[in-house]
């Protein structure tokens, strides 16, 4: 599989079975155009993480998975969609996917309540993978470490509203990863951060960060 940066917390996972986007605020990624996506997960309701979902998924024929409130929102928009909660897994084509806690908000465009706010754990062609979503850092990471053993962890780094560099470096030991990809930094003034301090941090701990900037793809 390859995971491809589009900038703030938004990612396409490109699988066998078909392009995942997640929190798809592309609007800030003006070269990016999606292709072949076949599902849409959207961490919480906030603009900057479900941009252009419901657009996307009307135009791709993609099924946005969200927590329940969330997606019964994106569906009154005409978006497809699947409500899921926190703890169940869901299953794809490529793998599964489970929602866990985040420590953060969420409303819609319009202000209105959308659920909890989540991370999105994704079991994909065999490799674990968390997105964070927003999130300050929290001791459930700990108990995700124990019984899924995620390997790569997409983290805010940018403060503010979410972990800082700091956090994010217990965050990446908490979660037992061997690779932190780091997301939601410098696309506002508040959130500015240097990925390098993140790196050199990581790298004492025997982490790997791989930072990508937009458009850049890794591939597992
Ligand atoms: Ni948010
Ligand atoms: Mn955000």
């Amino acid at each position: 599989m390859l995971i491809k940066y589009l900038g703030h917390s938004a990612f396409e996972f490109q699988t066998k079975e078909g392009n995942i986007l997640i929190d798809p605020f592309i609007a800030q990624n003006p070269e990016y155009t999606p292709k072949n996506i076949s599902d849409i997960f959207v961490t919480h309701g906030h603009c900057d993480h479900l941009g252009s979902a419901v657009e996307i998924s009307k135009a791709q024929k993609a099924t946005i998975t969200a927590i329940f409130e969330l997606a019964n929102y994106c569906e009154a928009k005409g978006g497809i969609t699947n409500g899921v909660s926190m703890g169940g897994k869901i299953s794809f084509p490529w793998g599964w996917a489970l929602f866990t806690p985040a420590f953060h908000s969420s409303s819609t465009p319009e202000g209105h309540y959308a659920g909890a706010p989540a991370g999105i754990l994704f079991e994909i062609e065999g490799t674990r993978i968390f997105h964070a979503g927003d999130t300050a850092l929290n001791s459930e990471m700990k108990v995700i470490k124990d019984i899924y053993a995620p390997q790569i962890a997409l983290l805010p780094i940018g403060g503010h509203y979410t972990m800082d560099i700091e956090q994010a470096v217990i965050a990446a030991e908490w979660l037992g990863v061997d690779i932190v990809i780091p997301m939601h930094y410098n696309t506002f003034p508040p959130i500015k951060a240097n990925p390098e301090l993140l790196k050199a941090e990581l790298a004492a701990n025997g982490i790997n960060t791989v930072i990508l900037n937009k458009n850049e793809s890794i591939e597992f």
